[in-house]
């Protein structure tokens, strides 16, 4: 099953795909950390993934689309964490042939509490938060025992930024797979167990085999 999770900046699109990795062993890929892996290279494109990164902004398709591609080449059971987001992404990764795109519906105003309670390992793949998720040990992540951190884009202007990108690129990105009839929209706004249970049933719905 390839399936894609979309959803505002700090919905729970990571926090939901980690659930699914451990649960079911989907692949977890997620543009974001796709590219902050590459921001922290010292190259020429490393430099100019972080500037974007920084202050919110979507990185070239070009760049996303062929770190993605070679990410699930071959692979068949996955989720695309915040991929595609745009419309013209969409379009270059039809021949990934997708089955299904959750959408995870947090309105607005419920986001701001999450990004200041978010903490993410120095590993950069598991994500927390002070009060609704947080680890077994404060200040480290249960997985991989790294220090937890806060995100370099989770400024205000960045997340800013990155909301209105969110308005304007991927909400025609939802549109666009609703007619297509893949979309499945979720409350995202219950607590984490509760999203991730619905998510987990829906998809049992669709391959009780999973
Ligand atoms: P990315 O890393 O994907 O950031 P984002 O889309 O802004 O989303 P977040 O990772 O901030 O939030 P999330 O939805 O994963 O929420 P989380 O589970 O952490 O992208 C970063 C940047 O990379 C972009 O801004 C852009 O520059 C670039 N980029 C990425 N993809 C790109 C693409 N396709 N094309 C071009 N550029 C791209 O949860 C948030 C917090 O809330 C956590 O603390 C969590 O514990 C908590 N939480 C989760 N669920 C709940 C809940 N149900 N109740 C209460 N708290 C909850
Ligand atoms: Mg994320």
């Amino acid at each position: 099953m390839k399936l894609v999770i979309l959803g505002p900046p700090g919905s729970g699109k990571g926090t939901v795909s980690e659930q699914l990795e451990r649960e079911f062993h989907f692949l977890h890929v997620s543009a974001g950390e796709l590219l902050r892996n590459e921001a922290a290279q010292k190259t020429e494109e490393g430099q100019k993934i972080n500037a974007l990164i920084t202050v919110g902004k979507l990185v070239p398709p070009e760049i996303i689309v062929a770190l993605v591609k070679e990410k699930v080449k071959s692979k068949r059971k996955y989720i695309l964490d915040g991929f595609p987001r745009s419309v013209d992404q969409a379009e270059m990764i039809k021949d990934l042939s997708i089955d299904k795109v959750l959408y995870l519906d947090v309105p607005d105003e419920l986001l701001v509490e999450r990004f200041t309670g978010r903490r993410v390992c120095k590993q950069g793949h598991h994500s927390y938060h002070l009060k609704y998720l947080p680890p077994k040990k404060a200040g480290i992540c249960d997985y991989d025992g790294s220090p937890l951190l806060q995100r370099s884009d989770d400024t205000p202007k960045a997340i800013k930024e990155r909301l209105r990108i969110f308005h304007s690129e991927t909400k025609p990105v939802i549109e666009y797979y609703r007619k297509k009839g893949l979309l499945m929209k979720i409350d995202g706004s219950p607590l984490p167990e509760i999203v991730a249970q619905n998510v987990k049933e829906i998809l049992q719905k669709l391959d009780p085999k999973l």
